[in-house]
């Protein structure tokens, strides 16, 4: 039987990338360099065998979707910011059979769900971003999930519960990364750069910072019953998908884990970013919610 070892919400944003590279961005990020490091740490040292990675830079507009290719081998360059992001070599077994399950799930679970494996179709950044500081032997397998930028978060839950389903019919032990931001407003292109380390407004600073407050106090419930209009007011990336897969997979309102933050809340373009580790229910490869 397969079994959850991580649940993480994750920063991917490209000022990480950045800050690996020569230049006047140079270690503008250490903090999340490490925490993301940590994450990979932890993954290992629980056994992963699979970082199934909700992508909120994979968007889709119709049903729910997996990149289960065999391997993932490429060269990357971001569309979105070419110039941040390019030349980026990757390498990483992928899991087609773990792909199949959670096809299965979703569509037993009455949505819809496809499986891909052309040879195109290659990993967005903010899958490639984390793998590079947790994956770097490439010994995990990589799984990503799309996010469909049209569906809501009721949905997403539901796609979360047909995650954990398709983990306990798996003989895998499956590290689940949501790859996605807090808050999500871009500023406008005219002072976009004066937002390097910022957030866009105040509102969603403070909306942001409150979040983190029932995350690391288990408020579960409470945050997961303001996540729809967290979503539309703070500009959610990627809809929120991956957050809602996250809490669908722990037990929703009913999970009452306490997240452990791994770096300093950060701007970022105008975005909030954090990296939260939350602990996996003592039953929850078996389908239960007690922690
Ligand atoms: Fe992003």
């Amino acid at each position: 039987m397969g079994e959850l070892v991580m649940a993480a919400k994750i920063t991917h944003v490209p000022s990480i990338w950045l800050s690996i590279q020569p230049g006047r961005h140079y270690g503008i990020r250490r903090p999340a360099e490490e925490a993301l490091t940590e994450i990979g740490r932890r993954a290992r040292e629980r056994g992963a065998e699979t970082f199934l990675v909700a992508d909120t830079h994979w968007l889709n507009t119709i049903g729910f979707h997996l990149n289960g290719k065999e391997r993932h081998r490429a060269s990357y360059a971001s569309h979105e910011l070419p110039h941040f992001i390019h030349d980026l070599e990757y390498d990483y077994p992928g899991d087609p059979e773990l792909a199949e399950l959670i096809r299965e799930e979703i569509v037993a679970g009455g949505q819809k769900a496809r499986v891909h494996t052309y040879k195109d179709l290659g990993l967005e950044y903010a899958t490639l971003v984390p793998m590079y500081f947790m994956n770097g032997d490439s010994s995990i397998r990589v799984l990503p999930i799309g996010c469909n930028m049209y569906s809501t978060i009721e949905e997403n839950r539901r796609i979360g519960e047909a995650l954990l389903r398709a983990v306990r019919r798996s003989g895998r032990k499956v590290a689940f990364l949501a790859s996605g931001s807090l808050s999500h407003a871009f500023p406008p292109n005219e002072i976009a750069e004066s937002l390097l380390d910022d957030v866009s407004s105040e509102i969603n600073r403070s909306v942001d910072l409150a979040v983190l407050e029932m995350w690391k106090e288990g408020r579960i419930g409470e945050f997961v019953g303001m996540l729809a209009d967290y979503n539309v007011r703070c500009s959610g990336e990627g809809a929120m998908a991956d957050t809602a897969m996250l809490f669908g997979l722990l037990g929703w309102d009913g999970y009452t884990g306490r997240g452990e933050q791994l770096c300093p809340y950060f701007g970022s373009t105008g975005t909030g970013q954090v990296v939260v580790d939350f602990p996996v229910p003592v039953l929850a490869h078996e389908g239960r919610t007690v922690q």
